[in-house]
């Protein structure tokens, strides 16, 4: 608590205990703007290492990253400035200005959608989502919505902001288990598509699109087609324009079981 009251100006630094020493405010903390800053730096001067999705090559991977989750804004604040000594991590001429900008970034990678400060505009979003760009014919949101995707109602608890963004614009190549799309023809030729709950040697359950569940018999079974790219479309970021984007995703970052409370769970209400 004493940190936050005390945000403004620099800290002094506390008796030599280490644990205890006071941490350093990020002078941008909590601005979007900061964040979109430090991405644009990143993909010049980090990128070529750390990759331009922070996915990692030369150097780790920032993104899902325990290193960066577990560390304080003076340490990434550091290791940015200073790199580190023996490895290929190298030190910046950055001002202290940009470098915070950097901190913003790469903490933002790690932090729930929730907490990421979207840019976008969640309302408009919403509209987006459930009309439009058609993203409730496959998930649901607290109840509303299709099934033949994953469930959104917590994606801004259980996924980072940059996570939601590449589900969106950069669909896995290879679709999870459970969101398999596959066309099951019947003997008597009927097709049913959707995608593949369960398959085992002796039946198929396929859910199609209407919600409707098949559990087919393998002997009932002429063919079996399994989709080879993920049922989430790929062109989204063609269809909607930057802006729309940035909304949809607000929207989604926003969707939380419960609202977290600051200092606790205990203060929690049912809303
Ligand atoms: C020439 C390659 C290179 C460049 C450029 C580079 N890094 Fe690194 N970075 C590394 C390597 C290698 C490590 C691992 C260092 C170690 O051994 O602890 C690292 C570690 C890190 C870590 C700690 C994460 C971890 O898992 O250890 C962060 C955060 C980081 N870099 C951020 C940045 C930022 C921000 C920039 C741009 C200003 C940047 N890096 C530029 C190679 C690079
Ligand atoms: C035709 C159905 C369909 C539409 C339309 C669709 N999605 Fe998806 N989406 C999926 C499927 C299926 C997956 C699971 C991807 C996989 O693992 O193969 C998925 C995955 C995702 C994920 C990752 C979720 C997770 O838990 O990994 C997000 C986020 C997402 N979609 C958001 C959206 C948004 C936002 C829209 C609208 C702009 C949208 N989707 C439109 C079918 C769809």
């Amino acid at each position: 608590m004493a940190m936050v009251l005390l945000a403004g100006g620099f800290l002094l630094p506390a008796q030599d205990n280490e644990k205890k020493e006071e941490d350093l405010k990020n002078p941008h903390e909590g601005k979007a703007e900061a964040v979109e800053a430090g991405r644009k730096q990143f993909l010049n001067s980090c990128s070529g290492c750390h990759g331009p999705n922070a996915e990692g090559g030369r150097g780790p991977r920032l993104l899902k990253s325990g290193v960066v989750r577990g560390s304080s804004n003076r340490q990434l604040f550091t290791l940015i400035k200073d790199g580190v000594k023996g490895s290929d991590m190298p030190p910046t001429k950055a001002p202290d200005e940009k470098i915070w900008e950097m901190v913003s970034f790469v903490k933002n990678l790690n932090a729930p959608a929730y907490e990421a400060n979207a840019s976008g505009n969640a309302e408009s979003g919403g509209k987006l989502f459930h009309g439009k760009a058609g993203c409730a014919g496959c998930h649901a949101i607290a109840g509303k919505g299709g099934v033949i995707g994953p469930d959104l109602t917590n994606a801004g608890m259980s996924r980072s902001y940059a996570n939601l963004r590449e589900s969106l614009l950069q669909p896995s190549e290879r679709p999870s288990e459970g969101y398999l799309g596959v066309t099951v023809t019947l003997r008597d030729g009927k097709k049913i598509s959707g995608i593949a709950k369960n398959n085992t040697n002796y039946s198929i359950q396929v859910m199609d699109r209407q919600s409707k569940l098949y559990l087919l018999n393998k002997l009932e079974v002429s063919e079996i087609v399994f989709k080879k790219s993920s049922l989430m479309p790929e062109d989204f970021g063609k269809r909607l324009s930057k802006a729309e984007i940035d909304d949809v995703l607000a929207y989604v970052s926003r969707q939380v079981e419960r609202v977290p409370v600051p200092g606790g769970e205990a203060g929690a209400k049912e809303q």
